[in-house]
């Protein structure tokens, strides 16, 4: 081969190899940036009711988050994240209380999500949820 294609030829080669890990940094860069598709879409997870009796809590995954069903003493059901609002760690239920409590820097929560003390600045989110046939609907 002569030196001149021989370049000619690496020339090539090389121009292939950077337009193949540019068009693989482009597109973990897209990945990244990109909203993932399914990030807003909730899917509704369904629980027996009897899963909640009274006093008692449940908790279970909701989109990827921690989430929790409690049973008030009127007997209606509730559904919340149970992420904290203050730095995001999970909630714990306190039976014998009947409220959250966060453990990383105490924060309290009544059993409807109301910021009781510690430094929470906002309530737990409260989920939607339906009851039908014995039937508890989250989302
Ligand atoms: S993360 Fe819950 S009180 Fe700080």
């Amino acid at each position: 081969m002569e030196t001149g294609s021989r370049r000619k030829f690496l020339g090539i080669c090389l121009g292939g190899v950077l337009a193949g890990a540019g068009g693989g940094l482009l597109y973990t860069i897209f990945g990244y940036l990109a909203p993932r598709r399914d990030s807003n879409i909730r899917r509704a997870v369904s629980f027996p009711a009897t899963d909640v009796p009274a006093g008692a809590a449940k908790f279970f995954e909701y989109n990827g988050k921690t989430a929790v069903l409690i049973r008030q003493k009127n007997g209606t059901v509730v559904a919340l994240s149970a992420v904290c609002t203050h730095l995001g760690c999970i909630v714990q239920w306190q039976k014998d209380k009947e409220e959250f409590l966060c453990p990383c820097h105490g924060g309290r929560f009544s059993s409807t999500g109301l910021v009781l003390g510690g430094p929470p600045p906002k309530p737990l989110e409260s989920i939607p949820i339906a009851t039908a046939n014995g039937t508890i609907t989250v989302g």
